[in-house]
């Protein structure tokens, strides 16, 4: 799903969201274990503010476990929960209804110290498009329920869906825009195909995702395009681009006059990451 985010979009988006975190107790954040910082949402800590905040990186099962458990730790050093879920296969989301009470443990103490029942918990699902959200509220619910295609600003009624567990939660996620203003962030989107290919160009997206994983995932790389050369670092675009030409006279992506058609090279990387072709693997790394 494309979605063209502009600033009346992005203010309308918000404000839902906002609306919303008045009526739950926990947010669920979801983001892309492949590219953690990159699938978040940049105001997202103006937007929730102080509401309890469980951070689940999706599509776990595509990621580096290593550094899966790193951004975990990076994600409870910055005071919330964190758990790594495959919502496609149903890996771990079972886990989620127990660390949202978990985040919430004194507000459910102080409410049997008050002899009060305590009701189940209410969530909300946040993030960018195509992270998983209505697979992930499908099989929380265990039905379909998600509407996909959803848009920013087209609100429909609020429903609670009961998870089976002590957890409820709102039928319609939140949905965020990425981040635009890096560059880098784009191009890491694109190549897990959160961003559409048509909104950057394909080969420069190829070229960036091998200067990245170069260094760290280099063997996969020559294992599978049978680069017995590939250096250790791509330090720039044009290092980069004679790797792609490797791999797509490797692959036979030909254009005319026996010249390699970067396109279809970039093609055949993008998808073979996308599809997890190459191994599990992550493109970004915390800061700090
Ligand atoms: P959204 O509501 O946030 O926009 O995302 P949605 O659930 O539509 O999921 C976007 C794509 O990501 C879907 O693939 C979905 O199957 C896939 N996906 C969601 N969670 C996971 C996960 O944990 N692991 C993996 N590997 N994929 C996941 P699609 O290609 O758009 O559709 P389809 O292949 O399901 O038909």
């Amino acid at each position: 799903m494309t979605i063209q985010w502009f600033p009346g979009h992005m203010t309308r988006a918000k404000r839902q969201i906002e609306d919303k975190l008045k009526l739950i107790d926990v947010v669920l954040e979801l983001i892309d274990a492949r590219v953690p910082q990159s699938s978040r949402n940049p105001m997202i800590d103006e937007i929730v503010g102080s509401k309890p905040r469980l951070v689940l990186l999706n599509k776990a099962d595509l990621a580096d476990p290593e550094r899966t458990a790193v951004w975990s730790a990076h994600f409870r050093a910055l005071g919330h929960e964190a758990l790594a879920i495959d919502a496609s296969s149903g890996t771990g989301v079972k886990d989620i209804p127990g660390k949202a009470r978990e985040l919430l443990r004194a507000k459910i103490e102080r409410q049997l110290a008050k002899g009060m029942k305590p009701r189940p918990l209410r969530a909300l699902i946040v993030g960018i498009p195509n992270v998983g959200k209505s697979t992930l509220i499908n099989r929380l619910a265990g039905r379909n329920v998600a509407a996909t295609g959803d848009r920013p600003g087209v609100t429909k009624g609020q429903q609670w869906i009961r998870t089976g567990s002590e957890l409820e939660l709102l039928d319609t996620p939140g949905i965020l825009w990425p981040k635009f203003e890096d560059p880098e962030a784009g191009y890491r989107l694109a190549a897990t195909g959160a961003i559409k290919e048509e909104v950057l160009h394909i080969d420069d997206v190829a070229c960036f995702i091998l200067q990245v994983m170069a260094p760290e995932y280099g063997n996969v790389l020559k294992e599978r395009y049978g680069l017995t050369d590939l250096p250790e670092e791509l330090p720039d675009t044009q290092s980069a681009a004679e790797v792609l030409e490797a791999i797509g006279r490797r692959r036979g992506c030909l254009a005319g006059g026996g010249h390699v058609d970067y396109e279809k090279a970039a093609g055949v990387l993008l998808r073979d990451l996308r599809s997890g072709k190459l191994g599990r693997i992550t493109l970004e790394m915390p800061d700090n």
